[in-house]
């Protein structure tokens, strides 16, 4: 823990002067994201319903697992990232984003907790279950994460209130990564845990498909252009990310979506739209692509620009900025963030 908080503060110091070029552009053009669906200004027609199923109302202890070879900057912007969802920063804040997800409740009339402890990290840097992950292979990941027979310090099993985030580096790949998902949450079963807790799983598009899984920051390759909205200019450059590299930057909205519905709908039976449970429309779902007034249809709203042509929509701990989606708000009945204009 000392050696990576040391990592984390050198990090800063040479972040004024270290952001690096754009990823590379995925070769796959990214049929998902053109079909994406768009809620803003449509709230009639969503039919997001509460299903009677639990929420995580209780503090979160978060525990994160580090699949495969990570780079340690990479680590500490992440782990910035989550150490801002419980901590006050100027506002709008990470904490301040997060107040449009504690807006939901349980059928007690519980809130969603404002209380996320990061609680414990393992590092599985030897590929315990290799390079090609089935989406069930993640649950299998976590057991190995929380079996005490390994070396390495493993994770405690807290089926109270834990929430596993497991994340895997840019040479995993994971079914559905990059061509329909970037990332999911589920809840584990009890044949292969040991007992039924809500996990996510994130993978680094910054190799793979930046223009499919770190957009505003990357763009699909066949659509030539930068994102509308996004201020790339001439033929040049999309949105420069706030902490230096597409994949990562793009990577902390992605994880902020699934917290965000891994919260409301931790067993799939909480809030989610549509009739179907086996591909339910959850709270950030509807919000896919908004990041700021205005957003949608391959707008990304009106963001703050930083130095260096950064976009960013929310402050974290330690002076970090952060862009990331907006969520449905079920008393406004629209998307919404902090950074709102109206
Ligand atoms: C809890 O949710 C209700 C209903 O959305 C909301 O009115 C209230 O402000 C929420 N409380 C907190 C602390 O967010």
């Amino acid at each position: 823990m000392q050696k990576l908080l040391h990592q984390c503060l050198i990090f800063l110091l040479l972040s004024c002067f270290s952001f690096s070029s754009l990823a590379s552009f995925s070769r796959h053009p990214n049929r998902q994201f053109g079909q994406a669906k768009n809620y803003e200004g449509s709230s009639d027609l969503v039919d997001l319903r509460y299903h009677m199923g639990p929420v995580l109302a209780s503090s979160i202890n978060l525990y994160i697992i580090w699949y495969g070879h990570w780079n340690p900057t990479h680590q500490c912007t992440i782990r910035d990232f989550l150490n801002s969802l419980s901590s006050s920063s100027s506002y709008p804040s990470v904490g301040d984003w997060w107040r449009t997800v504690r807006l939901y409740t349980d059928q007690t009339g519980s809130n969603i907790t404002g209380n996320i402890v990061l609680a414990g990290e393992f590092q599985d840097s030897w590929y315990s279950h290799g390079a090609y992950l089935t989406r069930l292979a993640i649950q299998s990941i976590i057991k190995t994460a929380v079996s005490s027979s390994h070396d390495h310090r493993s994770l405690p099993l807290n089926p109270h209130n834990g929430l596993y985030l497991v994340l895997t580096s840019s040479d995993v790949q994971v079914q559905d990564f990059c061509r329909a998902v970037c990332g999911f949450h589920y809840f584990t079963f009890p044949t292969i845990v040991g007992v039924t807790v809500p996990y996510a799983w994130v993978g680094y598009s910054g190799s793979q498909c930046p223009g499919m899984c770190a957009y505003p920051f990357a763009w699909p390759d066949y659509s030539k252009m930068p994102p509308p909205g996004s201020g790339g200019v001439g033929g040049g450059s999309a949105m420069r990310a706030p902490n230096g590299d597409a994949g990562v930057d793009g990577m902390i909205s992605v994880i902020a979506h699934e917290l965000a519905e891994v919260s409301s709908n931790p067993l799939v039976n909480a809030w989610y739209a549509g009739e179907d449970p086996t591909a339910p429309t959850e709270i950030a779902d509807l919000c896919v692509g908004v990041y700021g007034t205005g957003g949608g249809g391959g707008f990304v709203g009106k963001v703050y620009r930083g130095k260096w042509g950064i976009g960013y929509n929310v402050n974290g701990v330690r002076g970090r900025k952060f862009l990331i989606q907006w969520v449905w708000n079920p008393v406004k009945k629209r998307c919404f963030g902090p950074n709102a204009l109206d």
